[in-house]
């Protein structure tokens, strides 16, 4: 992008919460760095459009899914599982943007790379029930999570089941599931419309980062 520092490192500062293992950063990138990254997003899904994935039972999700990285997950009649390719056009997935690689070696310093890279497109009225992250090979691994366009109300509780928390990501924070919050349900409750101007036409994306193989 002209007149962006994309070199800008993302701004680290912790923001402590009550969740053992969840661990937050606000505002990690600043708005030039959150355009940066939106625009390598589109340009991925220029390669792999985003496409409505059904649960194994049929159920289409309210949220458009597509990946970036060696794999992908997915979800059909099949099952949850990671797979090399877009099930649509049959293509691998684009590379994961270098800037995400960054953050996922500053933010949770895990040696290996992330190969997977989820992108999830909330439009008006998408939501997320809560679920864990657990078709991973190696659940020691984080899961770091960046957000971008509307805020949304995230909700996250014990892995066993309990009360859960709420709370509002915004565009630009980073979240990461990590030790004993690695297997915490959680989920989108809603997404309030309205809330930033990143988005041309508004709606949120959200992108996760998770080793899918040992
Ligand atoms: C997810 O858990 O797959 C998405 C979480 C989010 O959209 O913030
Ligand atoms: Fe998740």
């Amino acid at each position: 992008m002209p007149g962006v520092d994309v070199s800008e490192r993302p701004c680290l500062r912790e923001t402590p919460t009550a969740i053992d293992g969840f661990r937050l950063w606000k505002s990690a990138l600043s708005p030039d760095q959150q355009r940066a990254l939106l625009a390598e997003v589109e340009a991925g899904i220029a390669a792999a459009p985003f496409y409505r994935p059904t649960t194994p039972g049929g159920r289409p999700f309210s949220v458009r899914m597509t990946n970036f990285g060696p794999l992908g997950w997915v979800s059909d009649r099949a099952g949850y599982r990671y797979q090399p390719h877009h099930p649509g056009t049959g293509e691998p997935w684009p590379a994961i943007p270098p800037v995400l690689l960054q953050l996922w070696d500053a933010a949770t310093g895990w040696l290996e790379p992330p190969d997977a890279c989820l992108v999830n497109l909330y439009e008006a009225g998408a939501r997320m029930g809560l679920h864990q992250d657990r078709d991973e090979a190696d659940l020691r691994a984080p899961a770091l999570s960046v957000s971008l366009g509307d805020a949304a109300v995230f909700r996250i509780g014990p892995a066993e089941g309990g009360r859960t928390t709420s709370l509002r990501l915004e565009s630009g924070d980073v979240c990461a599931l990590t030790s004993a919050a690695r297997l915490a349900r959680h989920g989108i409750d809603r997404v309030l419309a309205g809330s930033s101007s990143l988005m041309a036409g508004g709606g949120r994306l959200n992108l996760t980062l998770r080793r899918a193989r040992c």
